[in-house]
Parts: C-alpha cells; structure tokens; sequence
C-alpha cells in the first residue's frame, strides 16, 4: 500500500540568484499533523509565479521516495530532506511508470486526480543546486506529477494512499512525460492521450499541436510543435544563412515610406513567402560591425519577386542607409522569409489592423485574399498621421475593391487642410476600443495586428474588451518580443548594451532585432548568458535544454551544445539557454 511520507509546504520567498532576485515557492518544509488540502493549495502553501506553476490543474506535486534514492545515488547526495524536489506530497510508492494520469486516489480525508507530469522549470535545479535537474528528470523518466484536488480535506504523513480508479486510457506520468519532451512522438500514443478528460488543458494543447504535426502531409518536420514558442514557429527557412539578391525597383509609397523589389541576381523565381513573413537584411556599409535588420514582405505572396517597404526613420542607420545610397541594380544579401505572423485559413472575417509602417505584413496579407477572391468578410483598418503618410492608399483600395466583402476605415490623427474627409480618411484621429465598438467589428474575427508600440499595447486590449478572443489575436513586433523570465523579481526594461568588461575575442553574435552585434566570450556558458549580458529580452524556463522555452530563429552561423538538448529544435532555429557559437551568428532576437 502506496503511503504519504509527508506533507511540505511553503510560501514564495526571494532568493538571490546570479546577481538577481527569484520569486519562489519552491523551499517547502514538511509539517507535522493534519492540515487542510484545498482546490488551489494545501494550506500554508504557495507558489511564487502562478504562470508557471499552481492552479487548478497543478495544486499539488508529487514526488517519490525511491526517486529520492536515485538522485541520491546518481548525484552521489546525502543531504536530501522532504520537500527537496519542490514537492507537496512526499511518498512511498506511486512511481511514475505505473501511476496514470486521469487515476484518482484517496489521501486522508480528500480526493484527488492525476492532470500532468511535473513542469520543467529551472527551479528545481536552483532547489537542488543542481542546474542540469529539469533536464535529468525528464530524460531518466522521474518528472513527478501533479494532482487535481477532486474533494478538499485533511491530510496527515502518514495516510495510506489507496487507488480509488484507474485512469481511462491506462497512460503513465512517464509515458505522457517522454511523449512531449523525449524524441519519437507516437501518433497513435498522442491519439490515445488526448483521449484521458484528467490531462490538464496545457498539456493537451501541447500534445494536440504534436499530433498536428504528425499528421502534415510531409510527415513530421523536425522540431517540437508541442513546445516551440509562437515567436520561433514558422515553416522552415527556404535557405540559410544570407544570399544576394538583386534590387530592381525603388519606389516611393509615401513621404517617409519607399519599398524595394528584390529579385534572384540569375533570375531564378524565388522561393514563395507566407503573407506576413519578413525578410532580415545584412549590411556593412561603413566596414564596421554589421548591420541587421528584418523587413515583412509588402507585395503579393507567391509572386517570383520580393517587395519590402521601409519607413525612413530619423537617424535611422539602416533606413538612412537605404534611402540614401540603394539604387536599381544593387546587390544586397537576405536571410530566407521567416516568422509565424501568417494569415490562416478559414470562413471567418478577418480584420488587418495596422497603423503606419505597420501595414507591411497586412498588405501581403490583403494581396494573399485578393487573389483568391476570398469570400470572406475581410476589414481593412489602418491609421496614419495624415495623407502625406499614408503610404499604399490607391493599392490597398484596388485588392479591397476585388472582394466582394470589404469594408475599409482610415483614421488620420492629424489631417492636413489637404486631406478629404470621408474620401481619403474616414475618423479623425485614432484607431480606439471606442471606434472598434462604433463600427461594430465582427466578434468571431481573426484579426492580425501590426504597428508602433503604443499601438501594439492597446489594440489588443481593446479588442478583448470588444469581444474578440485573445486566441484570435495575431501580433507582429517590429523589434524585440517581449521578454519572459519567469520568477525574477526585477527585470529593469533596459536598452540592449555592449557587456561589461573587456570585449571577448570569439565570433561575432548579432541579435538582429535588437540591432546589436557582440564578440562571443567563452566565459559564457551559453548564447542566454550573453544575451542577458546585454539586456537583450529573451525567453526561457528550464536554462538546460528541455522546456523550448528559449528556441530562437537562427539566420545565420552553427552553434555547439552543452549540454545537448533533451528533443531537437526546429530547423533553423536553436535553444540559446545551452549553446554556443561555432562561428558568426545572426539571431532572430
Ligand atoms: C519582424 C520585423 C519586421 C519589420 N518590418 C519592417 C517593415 O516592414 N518596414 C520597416 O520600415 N521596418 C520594419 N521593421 C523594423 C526594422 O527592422 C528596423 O528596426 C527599423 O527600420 C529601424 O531601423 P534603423 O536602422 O533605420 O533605425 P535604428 O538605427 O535601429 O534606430 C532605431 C530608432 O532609434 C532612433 N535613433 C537612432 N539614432 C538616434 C539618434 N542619434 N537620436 C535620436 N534617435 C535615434 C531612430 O529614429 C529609430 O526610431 C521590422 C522589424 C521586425 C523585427
Ligand atoms: S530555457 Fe528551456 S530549453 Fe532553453
């Protein structure tokens, strides 16, 4: 008979790590008689960034005595106490080849379901002192697990744990654990998962995209649907690394915006592009350190030839560049189309939300509809300062004319005395929940949205407001994403910046949305050390390889791993938490 050990539990606290603070609840403390085991916590306990951990699904982990002896033996440990793997419930028994999720137990007086396999956060290595622990309790098939508290009640160390039903589809936490995270993802497996009512809805989306994948008509391409970020998915590159292309037009769009028409130098069709997706440029125009920055495609998807539409901005060093010194004829080198910013298929209306220079990866959207003649509702919503900056008017009122259901609003925040109410703009100032609501945008819509910052921080909210699921929501960032480093206190918002110290004699690392190129120093562990070195955002969870966290397009260069990772990346993309360059690199970061 399966038996409780004891019961840990502990409230988040600070605890410095390399220099910064973590907000954590991942120190618990056994306690001694009964306490009280609730939907959402045992009582006493907490968890310190309820993204990552707690809720419903995962009120309480699990972890297992005879693991204990493993790690001990495997990490040659002698000083483990309970509740030394971050768990609430120590045990004796209920290993994770045998206990399967959607099983139900009885503790004392409570209930509970098995929802999921632990969550792979570096955590529990920064718990242990052991920075690889995410990783190795993946890849040695030990990740614990989560319960769902069916029926609240005390619980004692010392409670027998009796089975009280069997799972539905008789699928262990190490079966469910290996099938997203370890290599060779079963479809017939995934199938038969997504089949148990218990498994937590994380976990099923995660599982369903594996299975998606699986199912594509080329077969499976390599990566891990199920844990690639929005930011790195995307199909695989059409080449890699930067080839020339040739520039054959250059065209004004408007006072600050002109767009440049790319063609292959030998005259070979280029590979098509998604409508949405961007192109990044490599430059070196004072011979100095290069210059990187990434354009979407403005012109009809598919067609043999590339458009990209640059604003000119003030002091802009790559813009300044182009305007003043491209011309007809040029050779410039391109990374391959890229980014998961696309227009998907369906019945539903669309809505291409966008204000200045933002209307690029719109428009090859618009282009993409136009061509099909979609039937679709399709909106076309742009803002602009006035009509000296309202760059694709005529073109974008050609391809809505050829759909037979378009409707269009320009909001010009400042008319000149030139510009023509109701003709070339429609509202006086800006694209607003308040107008959204007015004209009655269409609630089932899929809407892709693009602009400045302000704009990117408001729309989306007020589109949630105005009923739009946030599922539906689709952003393109002209710059860094957003950073998510789970758990840390204080994460100033600074300005990238060249690492403190001597620079390092290794190769060169651009972080091509964050315009900054830096020598690698070996005294880094990994490309996420240097980026944090340079406050430049990033993304990650597990820092060793496991969670995909990190996966980051890479345009250019090789990179090493140390450790390897638990199931590969994407192709062209790689985990920067455990790599480091082979030669010059080119970051989608
Ligand atoms: C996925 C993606 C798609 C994109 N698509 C497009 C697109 O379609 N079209 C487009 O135009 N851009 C696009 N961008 C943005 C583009 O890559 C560049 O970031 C942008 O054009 C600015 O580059 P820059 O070299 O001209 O300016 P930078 O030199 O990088 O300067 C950045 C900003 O700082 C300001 N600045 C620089 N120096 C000074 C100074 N001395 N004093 C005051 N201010 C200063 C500039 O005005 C500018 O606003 C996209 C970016 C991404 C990531
Ligand atoms: S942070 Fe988890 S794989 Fe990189």
């Amino acid at each position: 008979m399966a038996k409780l050990l004891a019961v840990n539990v502990g409230l988040p606290q600070d605890i410095a790590w390399h220099g910064r603070t973590v907000h954590t609840g991942v120190w618990k403390q056994p306690v001694t008689g009964p306490r009280m085991v609730r939907r959402l916590n045992i009582d006493g306990d907490g968890q310190g960034d309820l993204q990552g951990h707690g809720g419903e699904h995962r009120a309480v982990l699990v972890y297992q005595l005879d693991s204990y002896r493993y790690w001990q033996e495997r990490l040659g440990r002698d000083d483990f106490v309970f509740g030394q793997f971050g768990e609430n419930f120590t045990v004796d028994g209920l290993p994770d080849d045998e206990v399967c999720v959607g099983d139900r137990y009885r503790i004392g007086e409570a209930t509970f379901e098995v929802t999921q396999p632990r969550v792979t956060c570096y955590r529990v290595g920064l718990r242990m002192g052991e920075p690889r622990m995410a990783a190795l309790l993946v890849s040695h098939r030990r990740p614990g697990f989560y319960l769902r508290v069916l029926t609240e009640g005390r619980v004692e160390a010392g409670d027998e744990i009796v089975r009280i039903e069997r799972g539905p589809q008789g699928m262990t936490v190490a079966e469910i654990d290996a099938l997203l995270y370890l290599p060779g993802h079963s479809r017939e497996r995934l199938a038969r998962a997504l089949l148990i009512p218990a498994l937590s809805p994380g976990w099923q989306t995660s599982l369903r995209a594996l299975l998606d994948q699986a199912a594509t008509p080329a077969g499976a391409p390599a990566g891990n649907a199920g844990l690639v970020p929005a930011t790195a998915a995307g199909p695989p590159a059409a080449w890699s690394g930067f080839r020339p292309l040739r520039v054959t037009r250059v065209d004004v769009e408007s006072e600050s915006v002109f767009s440049l028409t790319l063609e292959d130098p030998g005259g070979a069709a280029l590979p098509a592009a998604l409508p949405g997706q961007f192109l990044t440029l490599r430059m070196h125009p004072d011979g100095g350190p290069p210059l990187v920055r990434s354009y979407s495609l403005s012109g009809p998807p598919g067609a043999a030839r590339y458009r990209l539409s640059v604003k000119r901005e003030p002091h802009g060093a790559a813009s300044g560049h182009l305007r003043a010194h491209v011309r007809a004829g040029d050779l410039l080198e391109f990374a391959a189309p890229r980014g998961a910013f696309t227009l998907e298929a369906g019945d539903n209306p669309v809505l291409l939300m966008s204000a200045g220079i933002g209307a690029t990866p719109v428009l090859a959207m618009l282009y993409a509809l136009a061509a099909e003649r979609s039937t679709r509702e399709v909106w076309w919503l742009y803002g602009a300062r006035d009509g000296t900056e309202h760059p694709f008017a005529q073109e974008s009122g050609a391809l809505l004319a050829r759909l037979p259901h378009a409707r269009e609003h320009v909001c010009y925040s400042r008319p000149t005395a030139a510009d023509r109410p109701g003709v070339d703009y429609q509202t006086h100032g800006r694209l607003s929940g308040g107008l959204l609501g007015r004209l009655g945008v269409p609630r089932g819509a899929d809407v892709y949205l693009c602009g400045p910052s302000a704009f990117m921080t408001e729309l989306p909210a007020a589109l949630a407001e105005a009923g739009l699921a946030p599922g539906r929501i689709h952003t393109e960032v002209f710059g860094a994403g957003p950073a998510s480093t789970p758990g840390l206190a204080d994460v100033p918002a600074r300005p990238v910046h060249l690492p403190a110290g001597p620079p390092g004699t290794g190769p060169a690392v651009t972080f091509a949305r964050s315009g900054l190129t830096v020598p690698w120093d070996p005294d880094y562990a990994s490309l996420l050390d240097l980026a944090e070195a340079c406050d430049v955002p990033v993304r990650w969870s597990c820092r060793t390889g496991v969670c995909h966290s990190c996966e980051s397009g890479l345009l250019s260069g090789g990179v090493g791993y140390a450790p390897e990772p638990v199931d590969a990346p994407a192709d062209g993309n790689i985990l920067i938490c455990c790599s480091q360059p082979r030669d010059e690199l080119v970051l989608d970061l």
